[in-house]
């Protein structure tokens, strides 16, 4: 009898039901996470570089947040895109402002059926959109916009939302906030720390989403692509500081990031598919190189199996439909 070959793995994929049996990693409706992005204009508009994707108005947000939770989805995470802007970003921490009306629309619209997040930075609220205030030189001032963070926690803590998203990278971000939601009693507000936030090209449709009028770049408080440890640090140092979860974003191009900080943290790790990892499934499929379907659970498998807990993903609602099916 021959011995070779000595092993033959091929067994374990010879059928479907063989295939199924021996799957490591899967995903799950209660593990996405919808972004939404909500507009002060009357009506609801296209973003050119997301095809698929609106801005919602006040008026339409209702109808998503329903959708998303009859889809089963772990979330949705509101962004606001304010009519007006200033060097303070006022608009953030204005009760009435459009992200604060916003979590008062969807936190009633969900009723308690998935958790309602928000997207804590300043850029959609500057003129300059930079993430922060500006010092004299035109930098972005870290203790200056701390004190702006701390204010826009309590007002979305106040209007409701159940997780704080700390995206704009500022040092000791998470501190400051917890200790504020804590003095002020809010206890049981979850802070979700955008701990290794990379200064990434793939943001680039998010621009369009948010209208926003950056000129020049966040090297200086985002991430270097380049770094490697600097993600794992600042996702430990936010752990200390008190984060409830940590996040890695983009995902794609930073599994090994998420795979080292998912490996050691001993709270939830989440990933953000970001925009335009979103864009380059959608414009690849629309040319015809790609299968759009696979390519989506591709690359939402492969973030899971990278470590994720929970993804952020634009697709979240037509993706939990697909595994509904058993797909
Ligand atoms: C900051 C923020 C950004 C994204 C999420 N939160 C933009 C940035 O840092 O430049 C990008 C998300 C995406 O590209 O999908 N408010």
């Amino acid at each position: 009898m021959s011995s070779f070959p000595a092993h033959r793995p091929r067994r374990l994929r010879s059928t479907p039901a063989m295939r199924r049996l021996v799957t490591e990693h899967s995903l799950h409706a209660r593990q996405l996470v919808l972004p939404v992005f909500v507009t002060e204009r009357d009506a609801p508009q296209p973003i050119a570089t997301m095809p698929g994707v609106i801005q919602h108005t006040l008026e339409s947000l209702p109808d998503v947040v329903n959708e998303a939770a009859g889809a089963g989805l772990g979330g949705v995470m509101l962004f606001g895109v304010p009519a007006v802007r200033d060097a303070l970003g006022t608009g953030a921490t204005d009760p009435d402002g459009i992200l604060n009306r916003a979590i008062r629309v969807a936190k009633d619209a969900a009723a308690g059926r998935l958790t309602v997040q928000a997207d804590l930075c300043l850029d959609e609220f500057t003129d300059h959109g930079h993430c922060g205030v500006l010092d004299a030189d035109g930098g972005v001032d870290n203790d200056a916009t701390l004190e702006r963070y701390v204010a826009m926690a309590l007002a979305q803590a106040a209007a409701g939302a159940d997780i704080l998203g700390l995206s704009g990278m500022m040092d000791g971000q998470v501190a400051a906030c917890r200790e504020a939601l804590e003095d002020a009693g809010f206890v049981d507000v979850v802070i979700l720390a955008y701990s290794a936030k990379y200064a990434s090209a793939f943001y680039g449709p998010f621009r369009d989403a948010v209208e926003s009028t950056l000129s020049g770049d966040r090297k200086a408080y985002q991430l270097d692509p380049a770094n490697a440890r600097e993600g794992a640090l600042e996702a430990q140092r936010d752990i200390d500081e008190g984060a409830d979860i940590i996040m890695v974003k983009p995902a794609g191009p930073y599994l090994d990031v998420l795979a080292d900080v998912a490996a050691s943290a001993s709270i939830p790790v989440w990933a953000y598919q970001v925009s335009g990892e979103y864009a380059m499934i959608e414009m690849a499929a629309a040319a015809g190189a790609i299968d759009r379907d696979r390519a989506i659970l591709e690359s939402l498998i492969g973030i899971r199996r990278a470590g994720a807990d929970a993804i952020l993903t634009y697709w979240a609602i037509e993706v939990a439909g697909w595994l509904r099916e058993g797909r």
